[in-house]
């Protein structure tokens, strides 16, 4: 079967899918320089798929080492998960976000062409989706982005347009994350975020293993039913089983694709909390503070071109994103530090 070269290997999505094209059969090579995962992932993924794992410590701008892969291995195609994704660093420090997640898709994408690989999967974000003109939003809605990392997603896709019209023999997916959240199920690797947690599921992980007092929930004025944001949640396993969709369709096709990875249903933060509190058998402290800058009030997929295109859909419940999500938290109250 086909290898493939996932970037950003030992990060949350990465690390999730790396497990589901090792049971599609696939085999892979891992690539990350752990600037912002652990070693421990590695462990954890080969006692997982019982399989040697193949892996690369590198930096996606160290332009001989990805040569070096490519002389090494047989990549069939690459899908690339290294990037910075928080918010308001990416505001605070604009060039480790452009230099990261623009310029490291750039060296990428030229060590393809010189290797002659031009199969590329790319981990874009419904942020490039900006302030919702209709709901759900479909493939079709215009784009624009609303802070620093949104742009470096929204450029990034636009380098990929420019690429394709220029040498449109590359296969291109072009994936629109939606919320991803959970863990797999076995609760051995999940989302562990270094510092402060920017994001809801990992922040309401941590209260409620007692490392963090509350949860603050963002604003409870917003026009949604329960006055809080509403969110279109995803499995990490459904987003990963997406890839392995996209990578199929991008290899038998031999056409490019841009798709929404979603469930297509808007769960509010208070849905969530009540959840994950039902999943952990216990209440999860919160008190509703004020809005945070530049969150919109509701969002969430119309996911319909993946299932059509890519006979992917959904598969797991908020429900099921909290006990895999409890499991991992309980079983790692401080992530992969031993
Ligand atoms: C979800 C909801 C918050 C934290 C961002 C990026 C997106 C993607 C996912 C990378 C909102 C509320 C959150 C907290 C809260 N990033 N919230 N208290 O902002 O929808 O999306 O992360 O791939 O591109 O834009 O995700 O999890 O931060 O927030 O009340 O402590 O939870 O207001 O309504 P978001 P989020």
């Amino acid at each position: 079967m086909p290898t493939i070269l996932l970037t950003g290997a030992t990060g949350y999505i990465a690390s999730h899918t790396w497990l589901a094209l090792l049971a599609a059969g696939y085999d892979v090579v891992g690539l990350d320089d752990f600037s912002n995962s652990s070693p421990e992932v590695l462990k954890r993924l080969a006692e997982l798929s019982g399989r040697e794992l193949v892996f690369v410590q590198a930096d996606v701008n160290d332009r001989a080492a990805l040569d070096a892969v490519f002389a090494a291995h047989e990549i069939a195609a690459v899908m690339h998960f290294a990037a910075f994704k928080a918010v308001g660093e990416s505001t605070a420090q604009p060039l480790k976000y452009y230099a990261n997640n623009l310029g490291g898709l750039v060296n990428m994408l030229q060590a393809m062409g010189r290797a002659g690989v031009k199969t590329f999967v790319f981990s874009s974000s419904a942020t490039v989706y900006g302030e919702p003109q209709f709901l759900p939003y479909t493939e079709a809605h215009p784009l624009a982005a609303m802070n620093v990392y949104g742009r470096t997603k929204l450029m990034g896709e636009q380098i990929l347009r420019d690429l394709e019209a220029a040498e449109p023999d590359w296969r291109i997916g072009w994936l629109r994350y939606f919320n991803p959240v959970g863990a797999h199920e076995s609760g051995r690797i999940g989302e562990d975020p270094q510092g402060i947690p920017n994001n809801l599921m990992p922040f309401v992980q941590q209260v409620a293993v007692g490392r963090r007092e509350f949860l603050s929930v963002f604003g409870g004025d917003y026009d949604t039913p329960d006055g809080t944001g509403v969110r279109d949640y995803l499995h990490v396993m459904d987003l990963a089983e997406g890839h392995v969709a996209a990578l199929r369709y991008l290899l038998e096709k031999q056409a490019s694709v841009t798709v929404n990875l979603g469930t297509g249903v808007g769960y509010s933060v208070l849905d969530l909390v009540n959840a994950f509190s039902r999943a952990a058998g216990k209440p999860i402290p919160y008190k509703i503070v004020d809005r945070r800058p530049g969150d919109l009030p509701s969002y969430y997929a119309d996911a319909t071109l993946a299932k059509s295109l890519l006979g992917w859909e959904a598969t797991r419940s908020l429900d099921d994103m909290c006990a895999h999500s409890w499991r991992w938290a309980s079983g790692n109250p401080r992530g992969y530090a031993a």
